[in-house]
């Protein structure tokens, strides 16, 4: 019976959150209107409404000005708008080549070449892969422009790919690789915090880093982080 009640709870706890997430991308959406001013691709894989809403506010409340990306798309855009008027220069690290060349032609579209670079990085095999079962990550060799552009204040890390179970810990070679490119209480955000995979990477985050991560379920399925020290 208790089995039973427990179940009943955990729908009802669930289909509460759904409607929760929906009401709070309803509302993201009506935030962007101002930065929505071109049709996008937006599909499963971007990030949600409410999520970008939290990642603009991050950028504009804490003055993020140099800002790095994992993963383009609808994310990109929005980011790249916003710097271009508030002032701040975004890097976009993108392994799809045909991917790439689109987000670039929309940038290049809005005039937003001088304020974001989309740096194509495609997929090899990392040295620092997830113990047990190296993935591959962006080709290293293709990411020193991000690293040497000054301390990054915001990672944003929602690439490579890894909905598949086999790619679920591919996004955790990012904190040991931009750790040190990190600025002094710099914002890192992991997407698809909803997923086992991410879960498993925001722990070993926590213990790598040092830092603790706030997990937003509700908005977007993001966890925000910030670095130790003051910006
Ligand atoms: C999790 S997605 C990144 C999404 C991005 N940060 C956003 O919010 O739009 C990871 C990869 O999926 C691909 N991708 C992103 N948006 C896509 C779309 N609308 N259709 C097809 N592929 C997409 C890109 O190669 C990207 O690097």
């Amino acid at each position: 019976m208790n089995t039973v009640r427990q179940h009943a709870r955990r729908v009802r706890d669930r289909s509460a959150l759904r409607a929760d997430r929906s009401r709070r991308d309803l509302q993201a959406m009506q935030v962007l209107a101002p930065l929505s001013t071109a049709y996008l691709p937006w599909s499963a894989s971007a990030l949600r409404p409410s999520a970008i809403v939290g990642i603009l506010n991050e950028i504009v409340i804490r003055r993020r000005r140099r800002v790095v990306e994992l993963g383009g798309g609808v994310s990109t855009l929005y980011l790249g708008r916003l710097l271009g008027r508030h002032g701040g220069r975004l890097h976009t690290v993108e392994h799809d080549a045909d991917w790439a060349a689109l987000l670039d032609d929309q940038l290049c579209a809005e005039g937003l070449r001088e304020v974001v670079t989309v740096v194509l990085a495609p997929l090899a095999p990392t040295p620092g892969g997830w113990p047990g079962a190296p993935p591959e990550w962006y080709s290293e060799a293709e990411l020193d422009c991000v690293r040497s552009g000054g301390p990054i204040e915001l990672l944003l890390v929602d690439g490579p790919p890894a909905w598949r179970r086999e790619l679920r810990h591919s996004r955790y070679p990012a904190a040991r690789f931009f750790r040190d490119s990190l600025a002094p209480g710099a914002t890192v955000v992991l997407d698809d915090i909803d997923r086992r995979g991410e879960r498993d990477i925001l722990a070993r985050w926590e213990d790598e880093l040092g830092i603790t991560f706030e997990r937003r379920f509700a908005d977007g399925s993001i966890a925000v982080g910030r670095m130790p020290g003051r910006p």
